[in-house]
């Protein structure tokens, strides 16, 4: 027979143990041994509800009405308990109104997004990413891009030479490359024309530091060959570069100009960013702003790649990245590219 008071015990007893287990659990995954003690086939709810037949009649409805009560709440509290590891993975350690810490975020150095913005606006236009050494050889440097040893205008790129070796002494002395015209001839000689390439890359002159000079500094070159590329296509391409970098309304200029490798050679002028054309203290009253040099590729030049001089003609311009990225922000002094003080940097 049954005792009501013993079976109200054993229920009471049975929450209890319940309920400290319930605390202990660490996660989800403990879930479910914890539903197979209370609540599976073997469980002492079970059992004592396969045994309500043998109770007489007038107890059987009260003792398993108090069986599915225990039994439902069972249910309920670990449903509860489930939702709770769900939706708060360390609910203990969690408090949701605490302010949030924030997690500084990182950027590109002003020079990289200029760099990357140049290369982005030449590259729908078909041109080509590669780069050269930084060490370079005398004869890429000056002598093939027709730059001999007795020109003047070698002194016009004063350069760092390196003091070891040079490895290939018919190309002459080890350099630190001061521009990236060099590698127009190293592409030429291992491929064949069409080329359309834009070269970005570090160069060196051992110029003394001031607010527009800097020993190193950034260049990107282009250089087109085919069998027609002609005076106006190089207008055409630098003149859609300037307005899309500049807005297109800025106003552009190609002025006469000499380079030893373009024949002939231009320099290319904007209106002053900072005056519209007024002139002021950035242009030096007059009104424009140098950007960049261009011209037709020198047939020396060619030769010396090992291009047929008379079949192939193309244009080439090299343009500073530090000088670009100064006159679109409006900054007026390069050394602030390289002290890497915060305070500056996280402007961009
Ligand atoms: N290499 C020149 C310099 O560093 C820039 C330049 C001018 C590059 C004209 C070119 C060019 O390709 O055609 O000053």
């Amino acid at each position: 027979m049954i005792d009501p008071a013993q079976l109200q015990q054993t229920l009471n007893l049975l929450e209890d143990a319940f309920g400290k287990d319930l605390q202990a659990l660490r996660g989800a995954q403990e879930l479910d041994a914890l539903r197979a003690k209370y609540l599976g086939r073997k469980s002492v709810v079970a059992e004592h509800l396969k045994r309500l037949p043998e109770l007489p009649p007038d107890q059987r409805g009260l003792v398993g009405k108090a069986l599915n009560t225990l039994k439902e709440s069972f249910e309920a509290r670990l449903t509860a308990r489930q939702h709770a590891f769900r939706t708060q993975p360390v609910a203990s350690a969690l408090d949701v109104t605490l302010p949030g810490s924030a997690v500084p975020r990182g950027r590109l150095h002003p020079i990289t997004q200029t760099m990357e913005a140049i290369l982005s606006l030449f590259v729908p236009m078909g041109f080509e990413i590669i780069e050269g050494p930084e060490l370079e050889y005398e004869w890429y440097n000056f002598d093939a891009l027709n730059i001999p040893a007795s020109h003047p205008s070698r002194e016009s790129f004063d350069t760092f030479f390196v003091d070891s070796r040079s490895p290939e002494p018919r190309r002459g002395r080890l350099l630190l490359r001061s521009h990236t015209s060099p590698v127009q001839v190293r592409v030429m000689q291992r491929r064949k024309p069409p080329l359309r390439i834009l070269v970005p890359g570090a160069v060196f002159r051992p110029d003394p530091l001031d607010a527009s000079h800097s020993f190193m500094f950034h260049q990107v070159e282009g250089l087109v060959v085919d069998e027609r590329a002609n005076f106006s296509d190089l207008k055409g391409t630098l003149t859609a570069f300037v307005e899309r970098f500049f807005g297109p309304a800025t106003k552009v200029r190609f002025r006469p100009h000499f380079f030893p490798f373009t024949e002939p050679s231009a320099e290319v002028d904007i209106a002053c960013t900072a005056c519209r054309g007024q002139g002021c203290s950035t242009c030096g009253r007059k009104g424009w702003l140098e950007i960049l040099g261009c011209g037709m590729v020198h047939p020396n030049v060619f030769k010396a790649a090992g291009y047929d001089a008379v079949k192939v003609q193309g244009f080439a311009f090299g343009m500073g990245v530090e000088r670009i990225a100064m006159l679109k922000y409006g900054i007026t002094d390069i050394r602030l590219f390289f002290e890497n003080d915060l305070r500056f940097l996280e402007q961009f």
